[in-house]
């Protein structure tokens, strides 16, 4: 009945996130670089709520030396997670995954069978070193694919080594890579060149996913900004993201 006091002359207010499912994010307590503890999982969780998400799958890095993650680790703090907003009455769906490092110890694991935690069947998050590119990506990519399994490349836009030729995000995707755009990184969070990249991917379609990347409070407190969230709308708003479709 009072919509219009929520109206602006340049547009409603908004106050969701352009999806409801996310695909990426830190979670889960105590178990890399993203909440550390279970008060501070669950807030991240409600804030999430509050932005119109409904399903959620919880990504914790899996790096050779630093985070040694296992589906064991992994499953027992999604537990934790779950139970805490079973009581705490968030009507959430958490899920768990992870995001794979592309490095020796992934490789190991995809050579030796050791089934990787999934999005859903067979889709896997993967991100690189930020220091710089991966050897032989064209031939890891392959082995993930002949193996079973999709690849999503982490937040692409991030990596300083493919901003000077944009051609290589098509390439990426040619290996068999679905691209996943953090949505911070479209409001400049990660710098300007993060988000001019970022703005490449998706004005020229090719992005496949986008994805909070939630890892502690400041990165909730920046999706909430209303700045934030009308800069989501307007870059996302004409573009379909199938973060429901692959969960
Ligand atoms: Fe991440």
């Amino acid at each position: 009945m009072f919509d219009f006091l929520k109206r602006k002359k340049n547009g409603p207010v908004i106050t969701n996130l352009p999806v409801t499912t996310d695909i990426h994010s830190h979670i889960l307590p105590g178990i890399d670089d993203g909440a550390p503890d279970i008060e501070t999982a669950l807030n991240l969780v409600k804030g999430i709520y509050d932005l119109g998400i409904r399903k959620t799958v919880a990504t914790p890095h899996v790096i050779s030396d630093l985070y040694r993650n296992t589906p064991a680790t992994i499953n027992a703090a999604l537990k934790q997670l779950q139970d805490a907003c079973a009581v705490a009455k968030i009507d959430i769906s958490i899920s768990a995954a992870a995001e794979y490092m592309l490095d020796d110890f992934f490789l190991q694991q995809l050579r030796d069978s050791i089934p990787l935690l999934t999005i859903n069947k067979n889709i896997i998050l993967t991100e690189q070193s930020y220091a710089s590119s991966t050897d032989n990506l064209h031939q890891i990519a392959f082995e993930i694919i002949t193996a079973g399994y999709r690849p999503i490349m982490a937040h692409p836009e991030r990596y300083h080594f493919y901003h000077q030729n944009y051609d290589t995000y098509k390439r990426l995707k040619d290996m068999g890579f679905l691209l996943q755009v953090n949505l911070l990184s479209l409001t400049g969070y990660y710098g300007k060149p993060v988000a001019k990249a970022a703005k490449y991917i998706i004005a020229n379609d090719l992005a496949d996913l986008v994805g909070t990347d939630l890892h502690h409070e400041r990165h909730l407190e920046m999706l909430q900004h209303k700045n934030s969230l009308r800069i989501f709308n307007d870059l996302l708003g004409s573009h379909k993201y199938n973060n429901l479709d692959i969960i």
